[in-house]
């Protein structure tokens, strides 16, 4: 007869288990559409994610941009926002934060992250210089390409490999930056563009030996590091864990070490800080920070706000003192690992190993009948919202959008369908309905047809792109 003892997930894995270091004090209610009305919502969404309605959405897992749940001290600080148009009380705050927790000395506010991108894009960036980078991201690389800049991926070839388990995939390969520098000279160089964790090969990590090798190398050739530190502090979390020598080193102490050995950082704040608008750009010289101050007041605000109400920037304070909390981001990463441990375990195709903030299904071992130009990441999203509810986003051939040269469509060697789990907003039972989706559509996939773009903008047209299936 069957054993029917239920067991915890503790149990299971022969451990004890382990919760979340916070209890709820507020909900919010969800609802499920049924399979016609979740048809209907898709269709008229044009097949694109991003163009749904949030209340035909069950559980959203989008993005972890701005989706945060806040603490009630983030909530209790709202309260005290002094909304002065100069020199708020909360601007010195969020700088004494930022000083404190990533060492950076001077602070530009701004109203999210693609806001603090352009701002040093346009500073920094000299047309036709090159801006050599661990992997692309979106908004950073069109504000680097606007700005005249052309970006360069110089990230260790593992990361284009989805399913090599090699701990550290965000890291710099030296040799190809070194190639780069001796082909164009140093002096063609903006700066080096790294980020941690590397969002677009799946949240990986950078290790603390490859951003000293790269400060070093950076230092005798004269060209400047900075850092997106959008989700720097679950690559602190990959160092403690993974890399010889910090176990015993905090999250804290880990971060700011990091931050040493680059010369800047911009940040959407609406990740690792914890809320849900915001963003900032941080350099130590003094004359990059006198232009960055000026130029803040014509795109975003006056210096000392940015965009951002009073109360705004009081919650980013306030989330970067929690953020760096170690068992909030244990069971952060803790969160995303158990979902991606439950597919690992059914053989789905996923990035491998799982990174901070989203599990990365492999699209093309998904839908090996789907061609790229069919878009089977995309597919894939439009899948899983009509089985389930669940929203995801494509980080494929879609968001990979046009080379500004040929005009042809990028092929990344990437085509994930990536489920972002937002920071204190989900339990175990909503990862369990999410990897249940995701393993029912996996068994369906070899029905799956692809998709038609039938309309592109013309700049990150993975926002605003419909589709037609095919
Ligand atoms: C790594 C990374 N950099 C920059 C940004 C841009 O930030 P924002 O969306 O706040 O403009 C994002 C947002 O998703 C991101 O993931």
């Amino acid at each position: 007869m069957e054993n029917k003892t239920p067991k915890t997930m503790g149990q299971q894995f022969g451990r004890r288990s382990w919760a979340e270091p916070w209890k709820i004090k507020m909900v919010e209610e969800i609802r499920l559409k049924d399979r016609t009305q979740r048809e209907r919502a898709m269709r008229e969404a044009g097949y694109n994610t991003f163009l749904l309605r949030s209340e035909d959405v069950y559980i959203d897992l989008l993005t972890d941009s701005g989706t945060s749940a806040m603490s009630d001290h983030q909530w209790a600080g709202m309260m005290q926002g002094d909304e002065a148009y100069a020199g708020s009380r909360n601007f010195y705050n969020l700088e004494s934060a930022v000083q404190e927790y990533y060492g950076y000395r001077y602070l530009v506010p701004t109203h999210q992250g693609r806001g603090a991108e352009h701002l040093i894009s346009q500073a920094v960036i000299k047309k036709g210089q090159y801006v050599p980078g661990n992997m692309y991201f979106t908004t950073t690389r069109l504000h680097q390409e606007l700005a005249g800049g052309i970006f360069v991926d110089v990230i260790v070839d593992e990361a284009h490999q989805p399913a090599n388990p090699y701990p550290f995939k965000g890291n710099i390969d030296l040799a190809k930056l070194d190639a780069l520098v001796q082909k164009v000279g140093a002096d063609q160089i903006a700066y080096i563009s790294l980020a941690g964790t590397v969002n677009m090969a799946g949240g990986q990590p950078v290790s603390m030996q490859n951003v000293r090798a790269l400060h070093d190398y950076c230092q005798k050739h004269d060209i400047p590091i900075y850092l997106d530190a959008t989700r720097m502090v679950e690559n602190a979390f990959f160092i403690q864990e993974q890399e010889p020598g910090f176990a015993d080193k905090s999250i804290a102490e880990i971060l700011k070490e990091f931050c040493l050995y680059t010369d800047g950082a911009w940040m959407s704040a609406k990740k690792d800080n914890l809320v849900n608008i915001g963003g900032w750009v941080a350099v130590n010289d003094e004359a990059l920070f006198d232009e960055l101050r000026n130029m803040v007041v014509i795109f975003e605000g006056l210096h000392t706000y940015g965009g951002l109400a009073g109360r705004d920037m009081e919650a980013i304070a306030r989330g970067i003192v929690e953020m760096v909390n170690d068992d909030h981001v244990r069971s952060r990463v803790g969160q995303v690992r158990y979902l991606g441990d439950l597919l690992t375990a059914w053989n789905i195709p996923i990035v491998l190993p799982v990174g901070g903030h989203a599990i990365f299904l492999d699209a093309r071992r998904f839908y090996p009948h789907l061609p790229q130009e069919q878009f089977p990441a995309q597919a894939l999203t439009m899948e899983l919202y009509l089985d389930s509810g669940v929203r995801s986003m494509e980080r494929g051939i879609v968001s990979a959008g046009r080379d500004p040269e040929t005009g042809e469509h990028r092929h990344p060697k990437l085509e994930l369908t990536r489920l972002t789990i937002p920071r204190r907003v989900y339990t175990q039972a909503h990862m369990d309905v999410v990897a249940e989706s995701v393993k029912a559509v996996h068994e369906n996939a070899a029905t799956t047809r692809g998709l038609k773009m039938v309309y592109e903008p013309k700049y990150l047209r993975f926002f605003q792109a419909r589709f037609e299936r095919l």
